[in-house]
């Protein structure tokens, strides 16, 4: 099982994780071209992505500024990996309450993870 913890930066991930995941998607590595297109060769794993923002993007109309979890789950599939689950922290710079229930609500989550 890998384990990913990645806030939103700027709508999408930070740019360590992004130098991480340049090094692990690699031709050859974790995906190859076949002639029926490209296949990842990475999976047969769990992932879980911790994943937070400060504002709120699981909303209809936010959710088009979201490169970050979407973006995640297309990288780790195009590697093979679909089995992708996400714990989600938001809106926890919209106030002490506002973190406190989104705090709650993913370590709920967290214990509920079928592993
Ligand atoms: C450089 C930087 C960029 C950020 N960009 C966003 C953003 O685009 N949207 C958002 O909701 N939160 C953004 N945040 C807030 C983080 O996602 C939020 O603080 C994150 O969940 C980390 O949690 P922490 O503050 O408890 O460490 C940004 C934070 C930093 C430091």
């Amino acid at each position: 099982m890998v384990v990913i913890g990645a806030p939103m930066y700027n709508f999408s991930i930070p740019s360590q994780l992004k130098s991480w995941i340049d090094r692990v998607a690699a031709v050859y590595r974790t995906f190859k071209y076949t002639e029926n297109g490209p296949v990842g060769t990475a999976g047969g794993k769990k992932v879980v992505i911790a994943s937070s923002r400060g504002g709120v993007y699981s909303t209809e109309q936010a959710q088009v500024m979201d490169f970050q979890e979407d973006y995640l789950r297309t990288v780790l599939g195009f590697l093979g990996v679909t089995d992708v689950e996400i714990i989600r922290a938001e809106a926890v710079n919209m106030g002490e309450d506002k973190r406190a229930t989104a705090i709650h609500a993913a370590k709920d989550a967290i214990s509920k993870l079928a592993i």
